[in-house]
């Protein structure tokens, strides 16, 4: 099959609607010459006189540039009229923008056609600036050779699929940014359904802070829920644990030196009970070795020192820190960490169950983190990253796997701050070295200014959904790379589950719409729902029964 018979077979099977037919300006149509070169930016004068519909020339539509020895082919970045004709459009001036992306060529064996990215035959002045063919877009925004999935239609033209590529788009990070409501967590959802189509053996988790995408995967997620979330703390590192066990006032270096004490003293004494598996002997045992211990045996540890102490100002951080360890083991909310009487060596099943190894059919993980107390959610978060990233270089990048972090501004900002540093860390070093070992970043946020920059630089692929402020479109410009970045001039005014796409995961930028989720595979929003709440009625005396019990059951309050 050529690249075109392909792409019709991919096509969506939809008639297109009269005025798309209309608006559609005939394939091959001149419409202007370049009267600009300048790098990688041309401007072509439209013809003075074109029929009606050919005047519909739409940002991130796609021209062909006819060069001396190849069509080059450009995206429309911008349009101007610098001299408008008082009344007769005869006289008028009109400008068109454009970034040159890549030629087009034939290839001489098959005879399809062929795009390649850069330009090697700069268009000069004068030169005839025509529409390009669906044959020809499709030529662009299809690359048979490499594996692809398609999330929607081009904006350009309805019927040509628009292509993302999976090695590149999972191979090294990728960034959804868009105002709330605009579509992202949609979009996120239309990229991972199509990729479990047919990647049985993936390994992909999504921490999801809004309990929104498990309905989305049917069978073939893993859910897990506050229920059967299992993460031992002793699996924490020395700062995680810090953390979740000290106060920030003034006695926190003394409760942090304490700790680290206690911490080695009870693995140590794990460390001779029989049901303990890892580390072999001679193994030295620090404070970050992930090795299972008791906080009974913590809390014996501070007992045994608090009984050596005499004066009463020295007892308060041993105390302080016996309290808080208590207060966790007893509030039902933190069970899924800090709940565990036997030293059990469940490393290697915790890490099974998140990363899916095996994939038994459910290549996706979805992390319901919604219940998750918010003091402790920087510390569940910073935990996954960091077991994916050292899953991924202990097992020398053969599993491949994929994070998924919505809210990324929350967990990795740009502002040094009270914020939890290990979270940032954590992503930090996958954005920077996740790329060696097989782990890759797809990251969400509606605050792209508030997202450590070095993090966004590394997200080698961007989509960029509608997205208002300026300080959010000035830091996306300056933190892409990538020829198109005009295109990010007109995110405020792109429509819902509208993207511009730039870098490396797609074949050229692209302007595209994603496509229809089906109605139970939207992330549940929770902005609408008031009317439709309020006029049908909602809940009664004995779901509020249920509710009041559930709550009680946790022992405390939310906030
Ligand atoms: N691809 C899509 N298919 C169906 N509905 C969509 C799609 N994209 C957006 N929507 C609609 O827009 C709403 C907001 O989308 P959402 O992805 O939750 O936005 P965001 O995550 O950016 O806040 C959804 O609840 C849904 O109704
Ligand atoms: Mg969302």
């Amino acid at each position: 099959m050529n690249s075109h018979a392909q792409v019709r077979a991919a096509m969506p099977n939809v008639a297109p609607t009269p005025s798309q037919t209309e608006l559609r300006p005939k394939e091959g149509q001149r419409f202007g010459h370049i009267v600009s070169v300048s790098g990688s930016q041309a401007i072509a004068s439209l013809d003075v006189a074109l029929p009606q519909n050919v005047n519909r020339i739409e940002i991130g539509a796609l021209v062909k540039i006819a060069a001396a020895r190849a069509s080059v082919i450009g995206i429309v970045s911008g349009m101007s009229s610098p001299m408008p004709g008082e009344g007769s459009e005869d006289k008028e001036i009109r400008l068109v923008e454009l970034n040159l992306a890549g030629e087009i060529s034939t290839d001489e064996e098959s005879g399809a056609l062929a795009f390649r990215r850069g330009i090697s035959n700069s268009p000069a002045l004068g030169d005839m600036v025509t529409y390009v063919s669906r044959d020809e877009l499709a030529s662009v925004y299809l690359q048979p050779k490499a594996s692809t999935i398609d999330v929607g239609t081009l904006f350009q033209d309805p019927m040509v699929p628009a292509h993302f590529l999976v090695d590149e788009l999972f191979g090294k990070h990728f960034l959804v940014v868009g105002s709330t409501g605009s579509g992202k967590s949609c979009a996120i959802t239309a990229i991972l359904q199509r990729v479990l189509e047919d990647h049985n053996h993936a390994h992909i988790v999504v921490l999801d802070v809004h309990n929104e995408y498990a309905q989305a995967f049917g069978d073939r997620v893993e859910r897990i829920t506050a229920n059967n979330l299992r993460l031992p703390f002793w699996l924490l590192n020395f700062q995680e644990i810090c953390a979740a066990l000290t106060g920030s006032d003034s006695h926190h270096d003394a409760e942090v030196q304490i700790l680290s004490e206690a911490i080695v003293a009870a693995k140590k004494r794990s460390a001779g009970t029989p049901t303990r598996r890892l580390s072999g002997k001679g193994t030295a045992i620090t404070v970050d070795t992930p090795a299972p211990y008791l906080l009974s045996d913590l809390i014996a540890y501070l007992d045994e020192q608090l009984g050596k102490l005499e004066r009463a100002q020295a007892t308060l951080p041993y105390l302080r820190l016996k309290n808080r360890i208590e207060a966790l083991i007893a509030d039902a909310r933190y069970g899924f960490m800090f709940r565990s009487v036997m030293v059990e060596d469940t490393m290697a099943s915790v890490l099974s169950q998140i990363f899916r190894i095996p994939a038994e059919d459910k290549p996706i993980t979805v992390i319901e983190l919604a219940a998750v107390p918010a003091e402790i959610l920087d510390v569940v978060i910073s935990l996954i990253a960091r077991l994916a990233f050292d899953l991924a270089v202990w097992s020398e990048g053969r599993m491949p796997m994929l994070l998924v972090c919505e809210e990324a501004h929350r967990y990795a900002p740009a502002q040094d701050g009270d914020k939890f540093m290990p979270t940032r860390l954590a992503l930090a070093r996958i954005a920077k070295e996740g790329r060696k070992y097989g782990v890759a970043l797809g990251l969400a946020t509606q605050r792209p200014s508030e997202l450590d920059t070095t993090i966004i630089s590394q997200c080698s692929t961007v989509i960029a959904m509608r997205l208002s402020t300026d300080r959010d479109q000035d830091v996306m410009r300056s933190n892409t790379h990538d020829g198109a970045l005009d295109l990010l001039n007109y995110l405020p005014v792109l429509g819902d589950r509208e993207a511009i796409v730039l870098g490396q995961g797609v074949p050229m930028p692209m302007r595209i719409k994603f496509r229809d989720l089906n109605e139970t595979a939207v992330p549940r929003s929770r902005k609408d729902g008031f009317s439709a709440a309020w006029k049908s009625g909602n809940i009664g005396r004995a779901e509020l029964e249920e509710i009041v019990q559930l709550w009680r059951a946790t022992g405390r309050f939310v906030g």
